[in-house]
């Protein structure tokens, strides 16, 4: 059986206590990585500050079996700072979700935490309707159960500078650290401190004599239980452009293979993809940094002799030895902007030094506003701030450690229904491709990757990417005769095929289906009206009751789904009242947020009901599990 290797820095960074020194547990809720980040980038600075203290970096899933035992560890701890994103719907991320129902649902405990200080500090985006949410929860339950709270939550806005948030809150937080955790003597003394960048200890491998072999993600088949650390390798087997030839934009399906793997997924489900970043992107990389392509080297959190690097050593980032081609394609995230810490490791390997002071700059609370306009406004991606400072070229070891975020896997609803297909799973992906206020082109890693994946269909030795699956409460009713609303305009369709896709199996099986409407929303029918054959199939066959479109860009006037949705308020009110469902897939800032206030019109108007009961009845339908969205 092949070796499976973790790939991801997710690893928990597990520092052993050592006795004696107070213990600080830092808690992360994450899903891009993002918390994650902060949560040890604090580490490693409260590490430099406090070396009174150790500090412990925990992923919220790894840190309890079950709830007893949350219970009875969290009793124990003294100091606690929690990192927690909100996502899509005001929910925690995965890995904190089992964490959060826990700490939600049995709030009868008394005052069981007053033992702990803690401090929080949320990540989300102010676009959003459940800003920070989960953030805000956890706060107050710490102090409602008797917490120490040190500092007011910190509501991390990533629609604007989150690091420039997650500093601000840092600021507050030291002088409170400093009180627990610093003696009367370092305080007097002043005892200063330096941040070091963090750096991974490079071995350059000789390859003349022999041929390099590398280690890249060797996944094996069978029967693994994969997951985002333990990614399935998956073969595209089919791939092809959605959109009509007089289209400018491009929408791609794309079939991964699954045969044999012992992956499964459900109607509903999402996929995780890690995708490569395009060779010209790579070169220009290889370029700015001043190394070859075929520089073959090893990667080590560990000295030559086994121990770590530093108190809180990272984890290696990925497999090797390998290729720079290898390390810069499958695993450093290149076009993102760069964060401020970035700016400070490239400043510190500038040989000019007015490049350095710039950079320095850029990175210090007083270029604040600099950065905000320079780097995050006009979208600059690493490598084009890199192009702008050519003489930072920062060793592998501190390109790959604080340089280079990992590239992150991006997630897509399922569009297939294993009902139909049990050996593959479908992607629908709109094309990321646009200009930004630089002039420079944007190619969105994953879609691009996707874009230019080569099929099995046209040749034998095709793309594949690392994938896995992560489950969804989005399902269709277990009763298949219950009536449902479906809102999915773009690639918000993509989830809905697969429901189409069941509900066409069930009827075949005997099945009775109740009623479906659809409704999807595009430009224009002859340009980006995806699937269209399949869901006048689906109409025929008598698994979709009826197909309700809006074409925004046909006439004079902006036709949406929810314009339809009024027209069809009497039908939806009749639906609902029922005990049917409504579920909603898509853009969350414009659609969802402007479907979600339909509904509230369509149940006022049609219920005769006044504001609030129009509110407990939405509610209501949430909290049962029959208004249920999937939107990003
Ligand atoms: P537009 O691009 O012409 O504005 C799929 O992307 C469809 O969703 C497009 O027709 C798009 O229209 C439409 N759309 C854009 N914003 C929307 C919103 N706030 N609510 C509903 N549909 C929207």
């Amino acid at each position: 059986k092949a070796e499976l290797l973790r790939p991801a820095t997710s690893e928990v960074l597990e520092t052993e206590v050592d006795d004696g020194k107070k213990k600080v547990v830092i808690f992360f809720g994450t899903q891009t990585g993002t918390a994650e980040g902060f949560a040890k980038t604090l580490a490693e600075e409260a590490k430099a500050r406090y070396d009174k203290a150790s500090f412990i970096v925990v992923d919220l899933d790894d840190y309890a079996g079950d709830d007893d035992e949350y219970e009875e560890k969290m009793k124990k701890e003294s100091l606690a700072l929690f990192f927690v994103a909100t996502y899509g719907d005001g929910e925690p991320t995965d890995n904190a979700a089992r964490f959060y129902k826990w700490f939600t649902e049995g709030k009868e405990r008394g005052n069981w935490l007053e033992n702990l200080a803690f401090a929080v500090f949320g990540l989300g985006n102010r676009q959003y309707e459940h800003f920070n949410k989960v953030a805000k929860v956890v706060d107050d339950i710490l102090d409602e159960q008797g917490g120490k709270r040190l500092i007011p939550v910190g509501l991390g806005d990533d629609d604007q500078c989150i690091e420039d948030d997650f500093t601000a809150w840092k600021e507050l937080l030291w002088p409170e650290l400093d009180r627990l955790l610093r003696d009367e003597d370092d305080i007097a003394s002043g005892n200063s401190y330096t941040v070091a960048v963090p750096e991974y200890r490079v071995v350059f491998i000789d390859t003349t004599d022999t041929p390099p072999e590398e280690k890249s993600w060797n996944l094996a088949n069978g029967s693994a239980v994969y997951d985002i650390s333990y990614p399935c390798r998956a073969n595209v087997v089919v791939r092809r452009e959605l959109h009509g030839p007089a289209s400018d934009r491009s929408c791609i399906h794309l079939e991964f293979c699954i045969a044999g793997t012992g992956l499964k997924y459900e109607t509903g489900d999402h996929v995780g993809v890690y995708a490569e970043n395009c060779l010209e992107t790579v070169e220009e990389a290889e370029k700015l940094l001043g190394y070859t392509s075929d520089t073959f080297f090893s990667i080590h959190s560990d000295k030559e002799d086994g121990t770590p690097l530093s108190a809180g050593a990272l984890a290696p980032p990925f497999p090797s030895p390998c290729t720079l081609r290898t390390a810069l394609t499958r695993y450093a995230d290149l076009l993102s902007s760069p964060k401020k810490a970035a700016l400070s490791a490239l400043a510190a390997h500038a040989s000019d030094p007015n490049e350095a002071d710039r950079l320095r700059f850029l990175a210090s609370p007083a270029g604040k506003d600099e950065y905000s306009q320079w780097v995050v406004a006009s979208q600059r991606s690493l490598l084009e701030v890199m192009a702008e400072f050519p003489s930072a070229k920062p060793p592998l070891g501190v390109f790959f450690a604080a340089v280079a975020p990992r590239l992150q896997h991006r997630f897509y609803s399922i569009s297939s229904s294993p009902s139909m297909f049990p050996t593959r799973i479908h992607v629908t992906c709109a094309l990321v491709h646009g200009p930004t206020p630089t002039g420079r082109i944007h190619k969105g890693v994953c879609s691009t990757w996707m874009k230019s994946a080569v099929p099995m269909e046209e040749r034998e030795d095709c793309s594949w990417a690392p994938i896995f699956v992560r489950q969804s409460n989005f399902k269709l009713p277990s009763d298949s005769s219950v009536p449902i609303i479906m809102i999915g305009p773009g690639t918000g369709l993509a989830p809905f095929r697969g429901f189409l896709q069941e509900r066409f199996a069930l009827k075949e099986s005997g099945a009775v289906l109740g009623p479906a409407m659809l409704f999807f929303g595009c430009r224009n029918r002859k340009l980006d009206f995806i699937y269209e054959e399949e869901l006048k199939s689906f109409v025929e066959a008598g698994v979709l009751s009826e197909l309700i479109l809006a074409f925004s860009r046909e006439g004079p006037t902006k036709h949406y789904v929810q314009h339809k949705m009024a027209e069809k308020a009497a039908e939806i009110w009749e639906i609902l009242s029922k005990g049917g469902f409504i579920y909603v897939c898509g853009d969350a800032k414009g659609m969802a947020k402007d479907v979600h206030r339909s509904l509230h019109t369509i149940v006022q108007e049609q219920g005769s009901l006044d504001s609030s009961k129009t509110e407990s009845l939405v509610k209501n339908l949430q909290m049962q599990g029959r208004y249920l969205r999937d939107v990003w």
